[in-house]
């Protein structure tokens, strides 16, 4: 993670894609909210078996506790919790740049590959731009994180260094219309406590 967890953030979609049936219908009752403190039980039974390889609940209940500026989404279907992304917000060193950063992200696997990832990143670009968020960054898949536009990050640097083999999968969004990309952002990704270990950034 961010979507590090992965042991590899790179291939891992693609694994997944040859073993997942698509459906291409979301839901009809499917509905995006913030999650809040009572959702916490929902939001921990997902983790588990969207990531059955990684422990992230640590990450997910110290990210959720209320003591970091986090926007929390849920997806819900019928009363049950099928999909969450969190982004949180952070800081550019020296660069008067509003950012937030996207993890985690993970889908039901029995509801994956029906437009529930792609609704949730979408609604949350939404409310960031509405709080007046300008960039989003994400350590994950190209070919999955591509398609909101996200293109590889070389202004900013992550918080730890990142192995060469994941370069591209350090990207940034310009939630700004790319006029935040116009102005000179350099430095380095400063992100809250829960974020600073570095073993979440690497393999
Ligand atoms: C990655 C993940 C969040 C995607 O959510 P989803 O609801 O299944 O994805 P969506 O249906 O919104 O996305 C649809 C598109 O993304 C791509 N996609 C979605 N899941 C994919 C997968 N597992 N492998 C490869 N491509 C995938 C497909 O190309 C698809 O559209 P297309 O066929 O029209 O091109 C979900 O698979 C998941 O929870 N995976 C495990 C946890 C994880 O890896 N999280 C991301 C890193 S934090």
């Amino acid at each position: 993670m961010p979507c590090k967890v992965l042991a590899d953030p790179v291939n891992f979609l693609y694994r997944s894609a040859e073993t997942t049936d698509r459906n291409p219908m979301l839901g009809a009752d499917m509905n995006i909210r913030e999650t809040d403190s009572a959702d916490l039980p929902l939001i921990e039974t997902l983790y588990p078996v969207a990531f059955p390889g990684e422990d992230l609940l640590p990450l997910v209940r110290q990210l959720l506790g209320g003591e970091n500026d986090v926007l929390s989404l849920g997806a819900m279907e019928g009363g049950r919790l099928i999909g969450h992304v969190a982004f949180t917000v952070c800081r550019i060193a020296g660069a008067d740049v509003t950012v937030a950063l996207l993890a985690p992200l993970a889908v039901d696997p029995e509801l994956q590959r029906r437009g529930v990832g792609i609704a949730l990143v979408e609604e949350g670009f939404r409310r960031l731009r509405s709080r007046g968020i300008q960039r989003v960054v994400v350590l994950g898949d190209p070919a999955y994180y591509g398609r909101f536009g996200f293109e590889p990050d070389e202004q900013v640097l992550p918080p730890y260094a990142i192995p060469e083999e994941w370069r591209t999968a350090w990207q940034y969004v310009d939630l700004n219309e790319g006029k935040t990309a116009e102005r000179a952002v350099g430095g380095r990704l400063t992100v809250p406590p829960v974020w600073q270990k570095e073993a979440l950034w690497l393999p």
